[in-house]
C-alpha cells in the first residue's frame, strides 16, 4: 500500500543549519553548517531535502562534473527512517541531475552499511569497484554506479 507522499525540494543556503542538525544525528563526524553552506553555494552541487511539516527530515548532497555525478552525503533523521525518505530524495536528485546532463551517479558506501547498500541496490546501482581500508575503522568502501537513463521508480530495476 502506498504511504503518504514525502515532500522533497531543492535545498538553499538558508537550510544549512537544519541540514547540519540532521547530519549530526546520523554521523559520528558531522559536517557543520559553514561547510554545508559552501556546498550549497557551489555551482557544481545539487542538494535536495525532505520535510515533514516545517521539520527537515533528510537530505542528499551531490556534485556534478561533466556527465558524471557523485553522492557526497546522504542522511535521514533516525526517527524518520524506513518510510521511503531516502528513496524519494534519490529519485528527486536523479531528476535534477539528468536535467543537468549527468548520465551516471557514483556512490561510495561502507561495505558494512546494510541500509545504504539495500537502498542503492534496490534502485539498480551496480558495484564497480572498492576502496580497501577507506574508513577510519579500517573498513572497505564499495563503489557503486547508478546509470541515470534506467528508470528509477518504485517498480524499478531490481525491486
Ligand atoms: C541509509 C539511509 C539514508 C536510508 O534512509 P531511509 O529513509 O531509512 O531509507 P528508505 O526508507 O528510503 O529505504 C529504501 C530502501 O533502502 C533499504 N533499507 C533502508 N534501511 C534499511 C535497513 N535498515 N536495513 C536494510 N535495508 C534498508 C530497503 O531496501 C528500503 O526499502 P524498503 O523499506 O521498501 O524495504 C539512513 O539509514 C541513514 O541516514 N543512515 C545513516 C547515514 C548513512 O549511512 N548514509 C548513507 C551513507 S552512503
Amino acid at each position: 500500500m502506498e504511504g503518504p507522499r514525502i515532500a522533497a525540494r531543492q535545498a538553499a543556503v538558508k537550510d544549512a543549519e537544519a541540514l547540519a542538525a540532521v547530519h549530526a544525528a546520523c554521523f559520528s563526524a558531522p559536517w557543520d553548517a559553514e561547510l554545508l553552506k559552501i556546498f550549497l553555494e557551489a555551482r557544481d552541487s545539487l542538494c535536495v531535502l525532505s520535510t515533514e511539516g516545517e521539520t527537515v527530515t533528510g537530505f542528499l548532497l551531490t556534485r556534478i562534473a561533466a556527465d558524471e555525478a557523485e553522492i557526497l552525503t546522504l542522511a535521514v533523521a533516525p526517527e524518520t527512517r524506513r518510510q521511503g525518505i531516502a528513496r524519494t530524495l534519490l529519485e528527486a536528485a536523479v531528476d535534477g541531475l539528468k536535467q543537468r546532463g549527468a548520465k551516471h551517479l557514483f556512490l561510495e558506501v561502507d561495505e558494512k552499511n546494510v541500509a545504504a547498500l539495500g537502498l542503492y541496490r534496490g534502485l539498480g546501482a551496480k558495484p564497480v569497484g572498492r576502496r580497501p581500508a577507506y574508513y577510519a575503522d579500517g573498513g572497505d568502501a564499495a563503489i557503486l554506479r547508478l546509470t541515470l537513463d534506467e528508470r528509477l521508480a518504485e517498480d524499478g530495476p531490481t525491486r
